[in-house]
């Protein structure tokens, strides 16, 4: 059990990145600075051998030009439909998708370079301040991520953050899942816990509607291959040519409950995800077109993102459990991908 840090990048407009390897027996992580990104997971094989699970980049470049492989998003991940009330008072948002939708706070937290620090032998400390009114969002916004490779080769991510203005705070990790380390996700298998998930118009807003997932394309209660229904010819799914959406969790909210199981039978490797969170966006990688580590072309498919969080523009729906945090009240969560090799 170790971790080492060293320099990453230099950049005139971030200043110095600075990269840390965590090494627990037969796993290792690095977690970037920028971005306060899970860069990489290495996990052994059925077979021996050791594989990076992460879709992602070797530079920073790469990440800046990405679809946020492996960071943190915050204060709002997801998508919020232009604007949001608090109190009684309407804000405006920054509307980086289509002139018209906000999507994943714009830059707020995903492209900054985030204080950082060792604390002990298992984890890193990451703390970034948003100011008041960045991407729109009312309150400066002090947030804490603590990343934890534990013994048994879990990534353990805990979430802290607190605001001086009441406003919405709804975090989460964007790393792409790719248990081969190489081709597509299309025949990992796939468990969500959950009886419903939520629909989106074409610009990927719900409308309040939660949908059961029985007999629909959605219905991941029972293990299947990812790409089974892939192409079903339901509107969700079309619209988005894959998944991305938004499932409700089963069980209660606050308590961390196993959410997804990933897993790549040919590799013998298992990914369960365990949140407290009340939902998980399943993004299938549907429009990734990008070189990633070593070049590789990362296409449709390459990679599943299983980000736990609220539902989507949760602020404009009263039906969805919210996430408005008063001034100097603590947002804590926690989410935990646990990998297991087969024996
Ligand atoms: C996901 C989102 C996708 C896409 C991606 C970033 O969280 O659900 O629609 O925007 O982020 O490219």
């Amino acid at each position: 059990m170790s971790i080492a840090v060293s320099k990453y990048a230099q950049s005139q407009e971030y200043g110095t990145v600075y990269a840390y390897d965590i090494t627990m027996g037969d796993f290792s992580a690095k977690i970037l600075s920028f971005g306060a990104t899970w860069q990489s997971m290495t996990v052994p094989g059925k077979d021996g051998r050791r594989r990076d699970v992460l879709l992602g980049f070797d530079t920073l470049e790469g990440l800046l030009g990405g679809d946020y492989e492996g960071m943190i998003v915050g204060r709002y991940a997801n998508r919020l439909s232009g604007s949001v009330t608090i109190n009684g008072e309407n804000f405006d948002l920054e509307k980086n998708e289509n002139g018209v939708t906000c999507l994943h706070s714009a830059k707020e937290f995903s492209f900054a370079n985030w204080a950082s620090r060792t604390v002990g032998e298992d984890t890193v400390e990451l703390i970034h301040y948003s100011p008041d009114g960045a991407s729109g969002f009312p309150g400066r916004v002090e947030a804490t991520v603590r990343y934890t490779l534990t013994a048994d080769g879990a990534m353990k991510i805990e979430y802290r953050a607190v605001s001086d203005k009441d406003t919405v705070l709804n975090f989460t990790n964007h790393a792409y899942f790719n248990l081969s380390g190489q081709g597509d996700i299309l025949t990992h298998t796939m468990k969500i816990n959950a009886a419903a998930y939520v629909p989106v118009d074409k610009l990927d807003i719900p409308w309040g509607e939660i949908r059961p997932v029985e007999n629909t394309a959605f219905d991941f209660r029972t293990a299947k291959p990812l790409g089974q229904d892939m192409n079903a010819p339901d509107e969700q799914i079309q619209n988005a040519r894959g998944y991305d959406h938004n499932f409700c969790l089963d069980g209660e909210a606050g308590t961390l409950r196993e959410a997804a199981v990933l897993r790549s039978e040919e590799d013998g490797i298992t990914m369960t995800v365990l949140t407290d969170n009340p939902g998980i966006q399943m993004y299938t990688g549907n429009f990734l077109d990008m070189p990633g580590k070593g070049g590789v072309h990362m296409g449709a498919y390459a990679g599943v993102a299983l980000e736990t969080q609220y539902y989507p523009d949760t602020p404009n729906r009263p039906e969805f459990p919210q996430c408005t945090f008063k001034a100097g009240e603590e947002y804590h969560s926690v989410t935990e991908y646990r990998f297991s090799v087969d024996k």
